[in-house]
């Protein structure tokens, strides 16, 4: 049994920076809830296009969306294959990963009403303690008291390669290592010059570039991290 306090860890960092991967598993080990904030904005985002909120050109109906947001609920599920992402009750896990909602999230994410209202929830997730949360602002806006703050900064070249290497083996050879780059640093300059809660490192968050770890390296790592701040 665990005697250590309970904590939040808040883990932020750029996309395929392999964030929710690490997050995951170490909530995992140590026994903690995990919460995929990028989830949350997925499945509103994915609301929004039900409701035909996204119009043409990709732009958001901000009042509309705004006024609907006292009846999205959002939950989380675990099952066999990890935790699934529940939208009104509904199994959308998948549905969220999709193109469709990944193209149409940015937007959704800079609404001021949408930020608030996930926030909330987020920081209510929280209220017993014991979680790992994985996202761009938790440890700056969401938690700024989490005792955990860990910050991914591996090179874009490096998250490039990596979801390349990951389209290759889904059999897209089409798409080229140049193209997945060009949209990598383009979505984060998005995440980091946005002005509700862009993506930014906490005064006091550990930095992790885990460019050149394995991943049960980088497991280690963050266990050690955890009993450092858990167990003083
Ligand atoms: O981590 P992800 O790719 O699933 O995130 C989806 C989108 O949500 C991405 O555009 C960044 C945004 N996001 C955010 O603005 N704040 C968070 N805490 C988490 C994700």
């Amino acid at each position: 049994m665990d005697n250590n306090k309970k904590i939040i860890i808040a883990i932020d960092g750029f996309s395929s920076s392999g964030k929710s991967t690490m997050a995951k598993e170490l909530a995992r080990r140590i026994g903690y809830r995990y919460i995929d904030s990028g989830a949350m904005y997925r499945a509103v985002t994915l609301y929004a296009l039900e409701h035909g909120m996204i119009l043409d050109g990709g732009n958001v109906d901000t009042t509309a969306l705004t006024a609907a947001l006292d009846d999205i609920r959002i939950d989380f599920q675990p099952c066999a294959d990890g935790q699934h992402t529940l939208l009104n009750g509904r199994d959308v896990e998948k549905e969220i990963r999709s193109l469709r909602v990944s193209s149409s999230v940015s937007p959704v994410a800079v609404i001021p009403a949408v930020r608030h209202a996930l926030v909330a929830q987020q920081q209510a997730f929280g209220k017993e303690r014991g979680i790992v949360m994985d996202g761009r602002d938790i440890g700056t806006t969401v938690f700024p008291d989490a005792e955990l703050k860990i910050y991914v900064n591996a090179p874009a070249e490096t998250r490039a390669r990596r979801r390349w290497l990951e389209l290759q083996q889904k059999g897209d050879t089409d798409t080229t290592y140049e193209q997945v780059l060009e949209n990598v640093v383009s979505r984060d300059h998005i995440d980091m010059t946005r002005e509700e809660s862009p993506l930014r490192r906490a005064d006091d968050a550990v930095d992790l570039d885990n460019s050149d770890m394995s991943i049960e390296q980088q497991n280690a790592w963050l266990i050690d991290q955890y009993n450092r701040v858990a167990g003083a």
